[in-house]
């Protein structure tokens, strides 16, 4: 018998997508937003509607928790994210945290009590758009870096990490404070495939085994601003054009004949950025992604020599700011995912993960795993990201199954 329910579930997330909903069924709700508080604020809600203890950490990690038989025992953690992309859809994380809740309601209602307690956790800034990298809240949890290390990093407005999150730990004054960091038993993630293969082979069930390693990069271009109407061009120190030619000279240098490896510029910032002054400096980001960490250290670190040699008059300077190596998940998880889809008499297949997650960052905390349901036509970090309330719900089940066998 299945416990979770489609409906609730389903009207949980189009609540959450009220908060920053954009045009064509999307959401913005960068991370630290009022949109942020606003959504996690729904979370609290829900949470004390079955009991379960709300707590915050330094990094802001929201942590929904509900007791097991034996509270001393270490918990099974299940999450995602509230945060969305600025042009971001209603599931992108959002699911895993209403999975996460829709798994200890159904419980709960069923008078059902694990051995091991059981977390829902709401990691901050997992996107990394409103402030780069992503995955803040779980690496500091993680230890990968104390909570103050991007303090010093802005938005497009210019308003710094350190200053948003202490808005955010204002605001939630009154939620209970937790230490930052725990050794959970496992950990196990829902989210949406953001890709095309489950629908493609109609398959209800990813059994993720890993995720791709993640590089990201900040260059900067320095020139020198002048006159559009006066500077001749041959005397002009352009930082447009200088930049212009190190992302064509990168995009040449990352070339994959085998398609796997992943360049992005997604991001770039013009200094004055005025139509008739040259400009002086042009920032952008460098997003790199493959599955091979010794290919992804070659890759990355060939970046600063190719950014050198696209430049004829200019200063460059090259800073990683994210590092996530590809991983692989616990056979032990995988195995509960499996049996978990298998027991529900959902279909299911192994399948890696392009997209990084949370889970990168808890699978060097303790055993690790994740489950995908299909997205429609592929289609992520776009409004038109949609996965039926019927898919969504099959997670679910899966989730709920697989926790409550890592907490038995
Ligand atoms: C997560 O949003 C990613 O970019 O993979
Ligand atoms: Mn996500
Ligand atoms: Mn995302």
């Amino acid at each position: 018998m299945n416990l979770a329910s489609e409906q609730r579930q389903w009207n949980r997330l189009m609540d959450l997508a009220e908060i920053g909903a954009i045009p064509g069924n999307g959401v913005n709700r960068g991370a630290l937003t009022a949109g942020d508080r606003a959504a996690r604020r729904l979370m609290v809600g829900w949470a004390a509607e079955i009991g379960a203890s709300v707590s915050i950490d330094e990094a802001n990690n929201l942590w929904l928790r509900v007791e097991g038989t034996d509270s001393d025992a270490a918990p099974v953690l299940t999450s995602s994210h509230l945060d969305s992309q600025p042009k971001g859809g209603r599931f992108d994380g959002a699911y895993g945290v209403v999975a996460g809740l829709e798994v200890i309601t159904a419980l709960h209602k069923a008078g059902i009590v694990t051995r091991r307690p059981i977390e829902v956790v709401a990691w901050t800034n997992e996107e990394g758009s409103r402030f780069a990298p992503g995955c803040t809240g779980s690496m500091s949890w993680a230890g990968v870096h104390p909570s103050d290390y991007w303090d010093d990093v802005r938005d497009h407005n210019g308003i710094y990490y350190a200053a948003a999150l202490a808005e955010q730990m204002a605001a939630e004054a009154d939620l209970p404070r937790r230490p930052l960091g725990s050794k959970p038993h496992a950990y196990v993630e829902a989210h949406i495939e953001q890709g095309p293969i489950l629908e493609a082979e109609g398959i209800d069930i990813g059994v993720v085994t890993g995720i791709q390693g993640s590089r990201w990069f900040v260059v900067s271009i320095s020139g020198e601003s002048a006159h559009a109407g006066t500077a001749p061009l041959s005397l002009r120190r352009d930082a447009m054009i200088e930049a212009s030619r190190a992302i064509l000279a990168l995009q040449e240098a990352m070339y994959d004949p085998k398609d796997v490896l992943r360049f992005t510029v997604g991001r770039v910032s013009v200094s004055p950025n005025a139509s008739n002054s040259v400009a002086d400096n042009v920032t952008f980001s460098i997003d790199l992604r493959h599955p091979e960490a010794a290919t992804l250290r070659v890759r990355g670190d060939m970046i600063a020599g190719v950014v050198q040699g696209a430049m004829r008059n200019c200063e460059w300077s090259v800073r990683e700011t994210f590092n996530a190596k590809p991983i692989e998940f616990a056979p032990r998880v995988i195995s509960e995912v499996e049996r978990a889809a298998e027991n529900a008499g959902f279909s299911h297949r192994l399948i890696p993960s392009g997209a990084f997650h949370d889970a990168q960052f808890a699978s060097r905390v303790c055993q690790s795993g994740m489950i995908f349901v299909p997205s429609r036509a592929g289609i992520s970090h776009n409004p038109a990201e949609y996965t039926s309330p019927s898919q969504l719900a099959k997670g679910t089940e899966v989730l709920l199954r697989t926790v409550r066998a890592l907490a038995d």
